[in-house]
């Protein structure tokens, strides 16, 4: 599986990701610029926030109602595609996309 992360720039990177890992794991431990991250995946932070793309979106479970409440307290506003990274999880075969905000903190 992989990921593709694209900055606010445009600038992308694709990570090889490993199956049960989050996609915000995924970015930290490949030093993908963007993810903050400061809670370490426990849903009280807010800055792993990440805008998903319209195929990912359709396979990915949807939000929880913890992580849809978290995406309120975002840095840059939530669109209808915000995501909070440590929540998605990377499945076989998956090849997502995201780009991540201008600013998460
Ligand atoms: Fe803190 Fe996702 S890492 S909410």
């Amino acid at each position: 599986p992989k990921v593709t992360y694209t900055d606010h720039t445009g600038e992308s990177r694709i990570v090889e990701a490993n199956v049960g890992d989050s996609v915000m794991e995924t970015a930290v431990r490949s030093g993908v610029p963007g993810i903050v991250a400061e809670c370490g995946g426990s849903l009280s932070c807010a800055t792993c926030h990440v805008y998903v793309d319209e195929a990912g979106l359709a396979s990915l479970p949807p939000r929880a109602e913890m992580e849809d409440e978290m995406l309120w307290g975002t840095a840059e506003d939530r669109r209808d595609n915000s995501r909070l990274s440590c929540q998605l999880r990377v499945t076989d075969g998956c090849d997502l996309r995201v780009t991540t905000p201008a600013t998460q903190v």
